[in-house]
């Protein structure tokens, strides 16, 4: 039998709780031994849960338990989670966390303290939420150099421009909505101007290059400047927008950003709507590969989560060995990556723009009043440069085809 702890019990920690005690007996024959939640850690009461007898107010019960094997981190953020998780790494306890603020920051360090201590530090559920990803990257993958990464990493942002699409609505009015429905939370911020998917990216691109990326370095854009005419001109491209973390590898350089994107038919990610998540990997042998699913909710993120558990136990003072090298890996200007733009301006400027951007396609939007085109492939200095130079300018979407 393994004694675990699980820190809040939020959400996701309430979940968890929810998959051990759902599918105990096929999780015990999987683990090879039952597991049993002996504390749960809350600031919180929760009378009439049956998890009320578990609840402890005060870390160092846990901490100091050496029934206590694995503890798993629901809480979020960093203060007190960071402390919290490494002081159980630090006496030999196995770590799993869906805390992607806390993976992203500290996820080098925390992979070595688990390393030199016997014990493993998992995150499946930091990124993609139940979808596996995490663990493919570290144990399936490993014949490949990953070429390429790009993902629909955040449910709120994609459920919020799939509605816009069908509905031919504004931003503000599906941001509302989502919020009444629970798919956006009251402050939206992290997920609508994309931070939560750039530590998404942040992850994945340390874990595929073994090395730490830092998310401050990775250009980041969100979609609250989107509109249901920009929807309109995607229509006529026969393309969708999706806001996408990408990062790729060109000539030793990599390049990361987060940002809104078109995107036609042909590329895998087009068809992942609403809530849904989907990472689409490239390998210099494989090729693409995708993973899809549910990125964020109750029980598919804590499957993930307990799916860690499941692997902490089988590999009971065996580290899984995760490479995750602290020196850092340079995220290369911004200025210097090279991307196509949609982009409107105003319809007196059309004929500058045919001057300036010499390679530019006209796309009839139906809008009144301006003019759309995309530009041929440049730098994001050049782009910028060229633009400064109208006046009528509305808009530019970056374009993935
Ligand atoms: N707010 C996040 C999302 C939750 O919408 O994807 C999962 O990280």
């Amino acid at each position: 039998m393994i004694k675990i702890a699980v820190l809040g019990y939020g959400t996701v920690g309430s979940g968890v709780v929810k998959v051990l005690n759902t599918n105990a007996k096929l999780i015990a024959k999987r683990a090879g031994q039952e597991v049993e939640v002996k504390y749960i850690l809350d600031l919180r009461d929760f009378p009439g849960d049956p998890a009320q007898s578990k609840v402890v107010h005060d870390y160092n019960i846990i901490a100091e338990d050496p029934e206590i094997s694995i503890v798993v981190e629901t809480m979020g953020g960093t203060k007190p989670a960071y402390e919290f998780v490494k002081k159980a790494l630090q006496s030999g306890k196995s770590v799993c966390t869906s805390n992607k603020e806390l993976v992203a920051a500290y996820g080098a360090e925390l992979v070595h303290i688990a390393k030199s201590k016997n014990a493993n530090f998992l995150f499946e559920a930091s990124v993609g939420g139940g979808i596996p990803i995490i663990r493919p990257l570290n144990q399936s993958l490993t014949a490949d150099r990953i070429e390429q990464i790009n993902g629909i990493l955040n449910g709120t942002t994609n459920y919020i421009l799939t509605k816009m699409e069908k509905d031919g609505s504004d931003f503000a009015g599906v941001l509302k909505e989502a919020q009444q429905l629970g798919y956006a939370e009251k402050d939206p911020t992290a997920d609508v101007e994309g931070y939560d998917a750039c530590r998404k990216i942040a992850i994945l691109t340390s874990l595929a290059y073994g090395q730490q990326v830092d998310y401050e370095d990775i250009y980041t854009e969100g979609i609250t400047k989107i509109t249901a005419e920009d929807f309109q001109y995607a229509k006529a491209l026969h393309a969708s927008i999706k806001i996408l973390g990408s990062s790729k590898r060109i000539g030793g350089k990599l390049y990361a950003m987060v940002a809104p994107q078109m995107i036609r038919e042909d590329n895998p990610l087009y068809s992942v709507k609403g809530v849904f998540n989907a990472i689409c990997v490239t390998g210099n042998m494989l090729g693409d590969v995708m993973f899809y699913g549910r990125g964020a909710g109750k029980e598919a993120t804590a499957s993930a989560v307990v799916s860690d558990v499941v692997d902490a136990v089988k590999h009971m003072n065996v580290n899984v060995m995760t490479i995750w090298e602290d020196e850092k890996l340079e995220v290369a200007p911004m200025d210097e990556m090279k991307n196509r733009f949609f982009v409107r301006i105003g319809i007196g400027e059309k004929a500058k723009a045919k001057e300036v951007f010499t390679e530019g396609e006209e796309v009839d939007g139906g809008v009144e009043g301006e003019f759309g085109f995309l530009t041929g492939e440049m730098t994001e200095k050049a782009f910028r440069e060229a633009i400064a130079g109208f006046d009528s300018f509305i808009t530019r979407i970056r374009v993935g085809f």
